[in-house]
Parts: structure tokens; sequence; C-alpha cells
């Protein structure tokens, strides 16, 4: 087996026939398979793929059950397979499959380890992007450019190809989360693997809808984040403490609302209460949006970080008393003490209000 294609669906039942018969019109009767990684879509994908598998031997699907996201089922799906090369192609008829024999041949004559198809080359083109979308994609691409050093004019293709080993030999680093795989490869390759363009035309799509949204956006700010620390501190706590840094300011806004009325502590109080709550709506909408809480959870969610975040309090003031009382100067064992406080309230978080797994 000379290639596996791997096409991620969220919703693609109209679209996932079209694209088997135009891979193999592109790759030729036989050692190339497709794989389908599937997240359990509603519109019934996966039942689609099947009736095409019993088919064709060379069309399989994998079914993924209570997850979401392209990056995490197209390494699945790559890493599914015994062929040498692998390609992720999205499913919807977006990227050039007439490319896929050009991609495997540089990556089998040696002359690259990455095939990237490009939209932003000589003699490829945007065309399937509404205005917004096109000016956002080109943003992203300096910006990951800036910060990442990546050098290629697309990093935010979702088409590629490369070699099986390469793929497997970077795979405990590479993030599930978001849309960014290929971004995610090239930087954490850093450089290493010599690339080859393919500049195509992004087509419109044809049936269904994009999936792309905010947590999108905020999935591909986490993994530049993640990068340009080179993965010295979880990204999930970069978010907390932005969060918590917001939080202030809204502790503060409450306070001096409240306390034309009211007696300082009690103003102080409302004003805590306040920030936690925002804080908590904020965390549950960005740092922990895969295991977004809903419904009756949000409410005891909400209960419990009551709670939890005041006892971070509590070690707050009694790591910062035992500080100053060992000698520290004020601001240092009151900084100290916020620190102790916002790792606390970030355990707790992960541990008992969101349980992140
Ligand atoms: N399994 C799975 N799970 N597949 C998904 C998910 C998911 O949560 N979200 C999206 N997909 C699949 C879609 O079904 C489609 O086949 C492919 O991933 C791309 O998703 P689209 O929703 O069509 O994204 P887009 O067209 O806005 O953007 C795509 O093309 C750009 C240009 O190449 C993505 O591939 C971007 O990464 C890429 O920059
Ligand atoms: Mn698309």
């Amino acid at each position: 087996m000379r290639l596996c294609v791997v096409a991620p669906t969220y919703n693609e039942s109209g679209n996932v026939a079209e694209l088997a018969r135009r891979v193999a019109a592109s790759l030729g009767p036989s050692g190339w398979e497709l794989v389908f990684v599937d997240d359990n879509s509603p519109d019934g994908t996966i039942v689609r793929v099947r009736e095409i598998g019993a088919g064709d031997p060379r069309v399989r699907g994998i079914l993924r059950i209570g997850r979401r996201g392209l990056s995490g089922a197209a390494l699945e799906g790559m890493l599914s397979t015994a062929a040498d090369c692998v390609a992720v192609i999205d499913a919807d008829l977006q990227h050039d499959e007439t490319l896929l024999p050009k991609m495997l041949d540089a990556l089998e004559s040696g002359r690259a380890d990455l095939a990237v198809g490009t939209r932003y080359a000589q003699g490829g083109a945007a065309g399937g992007l509404s205005r917004t979308r096109e000016s956002g994609s080109r943003f992203a691409t300096t910006l990951a450019k800036r910060l990442l050093g990546v050098e290629l004019s697309d990093p935010m293709s979702g088409f590629f190809m490369l070699k099986r080993t390469d793929l497997v030999a970077l795979a405990p680093r590479l993030s599930p989360d978001g849309f960014k795989i290929l971004l995610d490869l090239a930087a954490t390759a850093g450089g290493k693997l010599r690339v080859a363009e393919f500049p195509y035309e992004f087509r419109a799509r044809n049936a269904g809808e994009s999936k792309m949204d905010a947590n999108v956006v905020i999935d591909f700010l986490g993994l530049l984040l993640a990068k340009a620390t080179r993965d010295a501190v979880p990204v999930r706590f970069l978010f907390f403490v932005l969060v918590g840094a917001f939080g202030l300011l809204v502790q503060l806004a409450a306070f001096l609302a409240l306390r034309g009325g009211m007696a300082f502590e009690a103003a102080q109080a409302g004003a805590v209460v306040a920030a936690m709550t925002a804080n908590f709506f904020l965390n549950n909408a960005i740092t922990y949006r895969s295991q977004r809480l809903r419904g009756r959870a949000l409410v005891t969610g909400l209960l419990r970080s009551y709670v939890a975040w005041g006892l971070g309090a509590v070690a707050n003031l009694a790591v910062a008393t035992w500080l100053h009382g060992a000698g520290w100067p004020g601001p240092l064992a009151s900084v100290a003490g916020g620190l102790m406080g916002a790792v606390w309230n970030f355990a707790v978080a992960n541990l008992f209000v969101w349980r992140v797994k």
C-alpha cells in the first residue's frame, strides 16, 4: 500500500460518494486506500461510508463516538494505516484531488518530505472563501509565520501528504484540538521536513456547510501560544490566567459600583462573587470549551466553583500571611499568595468543576 488518504467528516453525507469517486479516478485502480474519519455525524455520514466500503474495499470508515475535532480525526486516520504515505483532504471537495499523484511522486522520489496543497503561491487561489474568511486566513498565515517561523505559503492548508514514519514520529507532540494540523506538524518538526508546494484553486464547498467557528479560532490561538512557548506552559493554564486577569477588572468595576451604597466588606464580597461568576462563564466558554457545561451541569458547576475558588482565596491568604511572617517583603508575599491561589483554582477547576480527563 503506497498511500492512505484521510478525509475527516462531520455532516458530509452528500459528499463522501463523490469524493471516493474522484479519488479513485485520480489515483487509479490500486495501491491506495481512502479512510473517512467520522465523529458520529447526525446526518448519518458513516452509513454512506459503510455503503461505499461494502462495494469498494479500498474505502473504509472510522467512527468516533463522543469526540469532535478535525485535527484529532485526521491524526487518528493517519495513525490507522500501514501505507507508506499519508494524506489529509477535506471531504467537501474544496481541495484538488487531482494533485494527489504528483504529491505522492514528490515523496516517493525523495524530492520532499512534506507535500502541501497551497492556495497562496503562484497558480493557487482561494476562490472558495468569502472575503472575510480570506482576510482572516491571510492574517492567521502572517501571524503563524512570524510567531512560529514556519516557511509555508499556506500553513493553514488542510491538504497535505507526508511519510507515515515521519507522522508517527511527530504524532505524540501534536494537538488534537482545532483545524490547524498542518501548522502544528510544520511547527513541531521545526524545519526538519523538506517542503514541496502544490498550488491549487480552493473550490467552493459542494453539499453541506462549513464547521469553522469561534471555537476553531480559539483553538488556533491556543496552538500559537503552545508552540511559541515551546509547549513549556499548558495552554489551558494560559487561558485560565488570562480569564483570571479579566476577572480582576470585573471585580474592580463591581466594587466601584457597589461601594456607593454599602460597607467596604459587603461591596468587596459582592465584587468577588461577580468576578467568580464572570470567570466561571468565560472559562466555560473558552478554557474548557471542549467539555463545556450546559443545563443542570452548568448550575452545579457554578456552585462548585464558588466553593472551590472560595477555598482558593483562603489558600492565597494563608500562603501570603505565612511568607510575610517569614520575612518576605509585603508585595512579594502578596504576589506569591496570588500565584498559589491561581494554581489552586486551576487545579480544582480541572479536577472538580470541568473534570478534565
Ligand atoms: N471528523 C471531523 N470532526 N471532521 C470535521 C470536524 C470534526 O469536528 N470539523 C470539520 N470536519 C471536516 C469537514 O467535514 C470537512 O471534511 C473538513 O473537516 C473541513 O471542514 P470545513 O468545515 O469544510 O472547513 P473549511 O472549509 O471552513 O476549512 C477547511 O479548508 C481550509 C482550506 O484548506 C479546513 O481544512 C481548514 O483547515 C483549511 O484551512
Ligand atoms: Mn470546507
